[in-house]
């Protein structure tokens, strides 16, 4: 592993590493595993591109059936005063009556995770609960309970582990931080 690394215009340096990951990844699985025990085959809805590393090492660990699914939110198009508003693309298959975990790679101001959740009520789920790697508390502005979250950081800018600068970055196994 390097300590420091540049991305681009960008320096960055070590912050978390792939062993600390991978066990808030395991104490979250526990935790799930402990809530679904009973739900029948819930679906992991993993938030692409920045939760795919997320998912991958998440769903190893998990021990009930269970449906896995992709989508991604695009910037809805057409008014410029919506500009926050992102919309689900490849919503396939019914959700209907079903138990939702959004997977997320990290919930900052919460804007994406609340209009999500609220377009996926409007198919009427069972459930919809959102499980997010990282969780930056003193950013966020949401009301939607963020249930699972992996680890709670400051309003630094990170990279890493699925988790992009500028579309790079995303194959780190260790998360960086911004350097001045
Ligand atoms: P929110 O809507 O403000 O919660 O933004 C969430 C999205 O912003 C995440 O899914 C990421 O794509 C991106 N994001 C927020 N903070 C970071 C960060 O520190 N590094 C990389 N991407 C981030
Ligand atoms: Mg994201």
């Amino acid at each position: 592993m390097k300590d420091i690394i540049q991305l681009k215009d960008r320096r960055f340096k070590v912050m978390i590493t792939a062993e600390e990951i991978d066990r808030a990844v395991q104490t979250v699985a526990e935790q799930i595993n402990r809530d679904y025990a009973d739900c029948e085959t819930p679906i992991f809805l993993g938030v692409l591109n920045g939760s795919f590393m997320f998912l991958s090492d998440l769903i190893k660990k998990i021990e009930f059936e269970n449906e896995i699914s992709f989508v991604k939110l695009a910037s809805y198009e057409g008014t410029a005063s919506t500009g926050n508003v992102k919309n689900i693309i490849g919503l396939n298959g019914s959700v209907e009556g079903r138990h939702i975990i959004i997977v997320e790679d990290i919930v900052d101001t919460g804007k994406s995770m609340a209009h999500m959740v609220e377009e996926l009520k409007e198919h009427n789920p069972a459930s919809v609960e959102i499980c997010t790697l990282f969780f930056k508390p003193n950013s966020y502005q949401g009301s939607a309970n963020i249930k699972y979250h992996a680890m709670d950081i400051g309003n630094e800018f990170i990279v890493g582990y699925g988790l992009d600068y500028d579309q790079v970055g995303r194959s780190l196994k260790d998360i960086y931080v911004v350097t001045e």
